[in-house]
């Protein structure tokens, strides 16, 4: 009877994840979404808490339990609260390795229970089959791997965006890597055909090879593409989650596993598609990592500058005005002060709007969310088709440090590093107002044609201060 609460239990919550999943895809569905997953957890952990019985055996140990739930929690919780939104990518890597560190240690334990128990060691039951230990030892396997792997990759990317630690590589390392890498595989292999004598020995040499695999693979990667790579180890997280599910016939262990899999694997290839890079150009392109060394860092040409006191008369006897946010609006926190402009702006009868390009910022999202936290109405958001269409009405770009999604030679340049990658089409309006603090390079490192266009004009200094200065100009004029 209990059992079968806890299957309805499991049910429910997989479809709990599936629901929140779906919701977490727009944004003003995106809070309740992450709720009822979290929901669906809570339900699935307490269930198997107090209502899981094999053979008449429960869980017990519920010291351990509650005492690792209530750290967890408080840690989790407090993490959370405290975290800048430029730190969010560190965050959810730290908290991705621990997700990895969690499945390889279920695989540990679950290789003690295989050598130990020869009960246990004949066969497997999922899904109601009996499998053969060959199989069960190929899922420890896999999960001890990829939950390795993902763990110790996790640090370096953490380590790397929190600054302590630096983009390493030496000659041949991919070489190195994928040579590691097979030997890994060819160890695993012969332990699932031969169960040789010295399987213990053997389990925890893949064991140490697999930290070595994830720290060289992250390494030479470079630092500002650490999004990507968090979000493909996030998969592999899932991936190694899946294999506990399916070594403890847990289902909703097995689903949940599965949705964060394939989110992360969907996650990273659209990264890719709106960076126009592939993903081995990713792996091994050092890409972003050391942005004076590409194409001679500062551009060459004249520009010209406009006042404050013109960019605020401009915006105010426009129609309308276009602002295109970027990474260098969530360094300088000016949300708040850019949602008190657009409101400013508005009651003056100017119709704003945000033109939003998907690989803005440093992380999927990073302007939707950025703009949601000073209250900016959803509905002033166009996705980048929409604002592209816009733009050939718009009467003036405000371009708040942004930089790469906005250079033509995405367009124009075969050369050029993101040439074919979607950009904003800020040349289609009538005058671009570009702030940043300097003619510097953004992610890419590369000189940006449009700030020497005709139609352009800089407004240097950082994006709070020009904003704060802006609206007092505003409304003076
Ligand atoms: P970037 O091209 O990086 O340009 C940001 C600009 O902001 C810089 O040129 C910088 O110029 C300026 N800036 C920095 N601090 C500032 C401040 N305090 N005030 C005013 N300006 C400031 O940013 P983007 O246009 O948002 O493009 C994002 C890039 O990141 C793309 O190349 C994308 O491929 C890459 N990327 C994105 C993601 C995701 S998922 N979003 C993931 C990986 C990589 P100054 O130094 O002169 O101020």
């Amino acid at each position: 009877m209990e059992f079968n609460i806890l299957s309805l239990i499991y049910l429910l919550a997989s479809v709990t994840f599936i629901v929140g999943l779906k919701m977490l895809s727009h944004p003003t569905s995106a809070r309740k979404g992450n709720a009822v997953a979290a929901a669906g957890m809570t339900l699935a952990i307490v269930g198997t808490i107090f209502l899981y019985n094999e053979d008449g055996e429960t869980l017990g140990n519920y010291g351990w339990i509650f005492g690792g739930l209530a750290i967890g929690s408080v840690v989790g919780t407090l993490a959370a609260r405290r975290v800048k939104m430029t730190a969010m990518p560190e965050m959810v890597s730290l908290f991705n390795g621990m997700g990895g560190a969690c499945a390889a240690l279920i695989s540990i334990v679950e290789f003690d229970h295989l050598i130990h128990q020869p009960s246990l060691s004949q066969t497997f039951l999922f899904a109601g089959i009996e499998w053969p230990k060959e199989g069960l030892l190929l899922i420890i396997l896999l999960g001890l791997i990829i939950g390795t792997v993902s763990f110790a990759g996790s640090m370096v990317a953490w380590g790397k965006l929190n600054g302590s630690l630096r983009d390493f590589s030496f000659r041949g390392q991919q070489a190195f890597n994928i040579g590691l890498l097979l030997l890994i595989l060819g160890l695993a292999t012969y332990m699932v055909v031969a169960l040789p004598a010295n399987a213990q020995l053997l389990f925890y040499v893949i064991f140490a090879l697999s930290i070595l695999y994830g720290l060289f693979f992250v390494f030479p990667i470079g630092g500002a593409d650490m999004p990507v790579v968090i979000s493909l180890l996030n998969s592999f997280t899932g991936v190694a989650a899946a294999c506990g599910g399916f070594l403890y016939d847990n289902k909703v262990m097995l689903t949940g596993g599965i949705l964060v899999g394939a989110a992360g694997t969907l996650l990273t290839i659209l990264m890719c598609k709106a960076m126009n890079r592939s993903l081995t150009n990713v792996l091994i392109g050092a890409f972003g990592g050391n942005t004076a060394a590409v194409a001679g860092g500062i551009a060459q040409g004249s520009y010209k500058e406009i006042s404050l006191s013109d960019a605020a008369v401009v915006m105010s006897y426009a129609n309308k005005v276009m602002i295109v946010p970027g990474y260098g609006l969530a360094v300088a926190q000016a949300q708040h002060a850019c949602h008190e402009l657009e409101k400013l702006l508005a009651a003056k009868g100017v119709k704003v709007s945000y033109a939003i390009h998907p690989v803005a910022g440093r992380m999927p999202g990073h302007m939707n969310v950025l703009l949601a936290e000073a209250d900016v109405s959803y509905e002033k958001l166009l996705e980048m088709e929409q604002a592209n269409e816009a733009f050939p009405t718009t009467d003036v770009v405000l371009i708040l440090g942004a930089n790469d999604v906005v250079n033509p030679a995405a367009k124009s340049d075969p050369a050029s590093p993101i040439y074919g990658m979607p950009i904003l089409d800020v040349e289609l309006a009538k005058h671009v107002i570009v702030n940043k603090r300097s003619m510097k390079p953004g992610y890419a490192g590369i000189e940006n044609d449009l700030f020497f266009r005709p139609k352009t004009s800089m407004l240097f200094g950082d994006a709070k201060k020009v904003l704060q200065d802006l609206i007092t100009e505003v409304k003076n004029s």
